[in-house]
Formats: structure tokens, C-alpha cells, sequence
């Protein structure tokens, strides 16, 4: 299991426990995080899982698909480090990462 913690822009921390393989939009829903709305289902067709990976982090992240880098651009958010967490699987080497989520994913 791999601990990832997901902070919402009020600074509201969720920390899950994730096996490897699982993506990491499904270990923040799992795991109850609210921050991450997932409208799509996982199907990169709606940008609601965006997440904010902290530069120390992007390591663990591989570049970004055509359609996940189209479906970020389609959402319009230009935030540095912004990625979508139902295109990344959780891998060993994210022990302990902390991602940042939207304010606009907040409901
Ligand atoms: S869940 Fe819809 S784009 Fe990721």
C-alpha cells in the first residue's frame, strides 16, 4: 500500500492508502476525498479530477498523454504542475506524496 495525501485548497488534508496500480483518481475517491469529483468516471473526458503535483514530485509522473494534456487545456486551468489523477496509476515510488486539488473541485 502507498500512502498519498491530497490536499484541498482549504487546506483540508485526506491521507489514503492505495494499492500500486490503482489510479490515483480512484485512490482519492476511495479514500473520500471530496476534492475530486471525477464527473467522467475516469474516461479523461471531463477535467474533474485535476490535481497539483509540487515540482518535487513530478518524478513519479510520466508526460502526459495527448488526450490527458487536451483535456487540461479544454479545463482551462494553467496551474503549474496541474495533471489528472485518472491518468496516472499509483506506483511505489509516490510514498508520501502530496498532491494539491482545485478549489473549483470542491463541492
Ligand atoms: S475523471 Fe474525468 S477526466 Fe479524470
Amino acid at each position: 500500500m502507498v500512502k498519498i495525501t491530497f490536499v484541498e485548497h482549504d487546506g483540508t488534508r485526506t491521507e489514503v492508502e492505495a494499492d500500486e496500480g490503482l489510479s490515483l483518481m480512484k485512490a482519492a475517491t476511495y479514500g473520500g476525498v471530496a476534492g475530486i469529483s471525477a464527473d467522467c468516471g475516469g474516461n479523461c473526458a471531463c477535467g474533474t479530477c485535476r490535481i497539483y503535483v509540487p515540482a518535487n514530485w513530478r518524478h513519479a509522473f510520466g508526460e502526459p498523454k495527448a488526450s490527458e494534456a487536451e483535456m487540461i487545456e479544454f479545463s482551462q486551468d494553467t496551474t503549474e504542475g496541474v495533471r489528472l489523477a485518472c491518468q496516472t496509476k499509483v506506483t511505489a515510488d509516490m510514498e508520501g506524496m502530496e498532491l494539491g486539488l482545485p478549489e473549483s473541485q470542491h463541492y
